[in-house]
């Protein structure tokens, strides 16, 4: 019988849309050379899948068909769907506004379980979403819930979408997070909610590298040098 024991150690980095869970679970997975899962981009490319092939958003057996088929691969940065690099549309707002959408679908969410699950490898995986730590791995040694204010998230998001050179505008942004944040909160099925277990960092006033110091920190402090 497989136990936890044997199981390679997970951390678990959840918390609302542009808090900068990904940049965190990055950072933290290359730190400390282990897997990476990024959630979000799974919600996403079945979004991106259910677009290009004209399901509607409604039909909710069929979302789930295309999420189970989802023929994806990760390779470095890049994210390709049926073989076409996908990275740059899946970080459309309108992509991830209709994956938070489709995320409230119980067969979705079924769906993706297991393929969530199998990117829990040795040495470790880092993995970054909304339910990692109460839903996907409620073993997880760490769970981090990282928040930031609002106004402060989407200053960030109209940032790096000038800094690509797309056009954004603040108050639209702000708008459309507080949307997104109302959505994920609540929803019946796994919504964003810290695990009791979690360890809540606010980042509204901390760099990367401070926020990234203070989960290496937790870390150390749950695995001391004897
Ligand atoms: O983290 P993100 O913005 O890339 O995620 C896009 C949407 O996917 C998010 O609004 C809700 C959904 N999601 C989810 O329901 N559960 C996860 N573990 C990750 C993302």
């Amino acid at each position: 019988m497989i136990t936890n024991l044997q199981l390679p150690s997970v951390i678990t980095v959840d918390g609302p849309s542009a808090s900068g869970k990904g940049t965190l679970a990055d950072t933290i997975a290359q730190k400390l050379g282990w897997h990476w899962l990024d959630s979000g981009a799974l919600y996403r490319l079945s979004a991106l899948s259910i677009m290009n092939n004209g399901i509607p958003p409604d039909n909710e057996t069929k979302i789930a068909d295309a999420a189970r088929n989802l023929n994806v691969c990760f390779k470095n940065q890049q994210v390709l769907l049926d073989n076409d690099d996908v990275s740059d549309s899946l970080r459309q707002e309108e992509v991830g506004a209709l994956a938070s959408r489709i995320a409230t679908y119980p067969l979705l969410r079924e769906a993706l379980l297991e393929r969530q699950r199998a990117f829990r490898k040795a040495p470790g995986l880092v993995a970054d979403g909304r339910d990692m730590g109460t839903v996907i791995f409620p073993d997880a040694k760490l769970k981090i819930f990282l928040v930031a204010d609002v106004g402060k998230r989407a200053e960030r998001r109209y940032k790096q979408l000038i800094e690509k050179g797309i056009s954004a505008n603040l108050s639209v942004l702000l708008e459309e997070l507080r949307l997104r944040d109302e959505r994920d909160m609540n929803r019946s099925l796994a919504p964003l909610a810290p695990a009791p277990d979690a360890k809540i960092i606010d980042s509204s006033n901390l760099t990367v590298n401070e926020t990234v110091a203070r989960v290496m920190a937790y870390w150390a402090e749950l695995n001391p040098v004897t």
